[in-house]
């Protein structure tokens, strides 16, 4: 039996009155790549959240690999002890859409610091890792910029380096080109299908369809906090079976 580097079941979340999660089961097998699509509101940010302990459920369980990180007691998510929460925070890497590198630190800087401080790894190796990370994305000689004098793509690479560097066992994304123009989205859409060739487990909230078409094992349409379907990239979203995916989709080719 396979198991799951991911698995959220029964994810429930509200605001105040606002469902926001109801009932969402969403299980990520090793080297598979997800793309979770849908309309503006519909959870998936939260969704990501929960699943990255930035948020807490209100019900269901949460698991990484062996790892249970929350489970459920009758209709209520009760949270592992904080060593276990530490430890699957070193399980996962998450990519935003605003970057978030910290603004006076150097890029090996911003990719080094948490090997170094969160793992304590060695200064000279976690150095010697974040340059092989960031020639790898493409931006060998900006070792020593900061990141305001990098492009928004550029950024993004480094934040990818970043998450790769804590070497995660799933890499989660939200909207990571959303804030970026075209010609940069491309840089960082390349990125992420090297990624995914070196089948690096990802799952990842995007609006690109023709990327999420090409990438994706796995599309999962979500709306209204529920997962309205989901199956084989080519299914969903060149055939998709449901009045509201076809209607989501055909929205965006208008
Ligand atoms: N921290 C929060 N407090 C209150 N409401 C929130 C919060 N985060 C998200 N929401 C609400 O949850 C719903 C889903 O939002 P979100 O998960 O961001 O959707 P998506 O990413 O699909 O656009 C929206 O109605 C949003 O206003
Ligand atoms: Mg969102």
């Amino acid at each position: 039996m396979t198991e799951y580097v991911m698995s959220l079941a029964g994810a429930r979340k509200a605001f105040g009155a606002n469902e926001v999660l109801r009932g969402v089961t969403l299980e990520v097998s090793p080297g598979e790549v997800v793309a979770i699509i849908g309309p503006s509101g519909g959870g998936k940010s939260t969704l990501l959240r929960c699943a990255t302990l930035l948020e807490t459920l209100d019900g269901g369980s949460l698991a990484f690999g062996d790892l249970t990180v929350a489970h459920d007691e009758a209709g209520r998510t009760v949270y592992a002890k904080g060593d276990a929460l530490k430890a699957a925070r070193s399980r996962f890497g998450l990519v935003f859409q605003n970057y978030n590198l910290f603004p006076h630190r150097t890029v090996l800087q911003n990719i080094a610091d948490a090997p170094r401080r969160v793992q304590k790894r060695d200064r000279a190796e976690a150095e010697r890792e974040a340059r092989e990370l960031i020639a790898k994305m493409g931006l060998a000689g900006c070792e020593d910029k900061v990141p305001c004098q990098l492009s928004g793509g550029q950024q993004q690479r480094v934040s990818i380096a970043r998450a790769l560097a804590l070497h995660p066992e799933v890499l989660f994304f939200d909207e990571p080109t959303s804030a970026l123009d075209p010609e940069l989205t491309a840089e960082v859409l390349r990125v992420i299908k090297s990624l995914a060739a070196e089948h690096m487990t990802m799952v990842i909230v995007t609006h690109e369809m023709s990327f999420a078409r090409e990438v994706a094992d796995r599309v999962v349409f979500l709306d209204g906090g529920q997962i309205v379907e989901e199956g084989p990239a080519e299914q969903v979203i060149d055939r998709p079976r449901e009045a509201r995916t076809k209607a989501f989709l055909s929205r965006l080719a208008d």
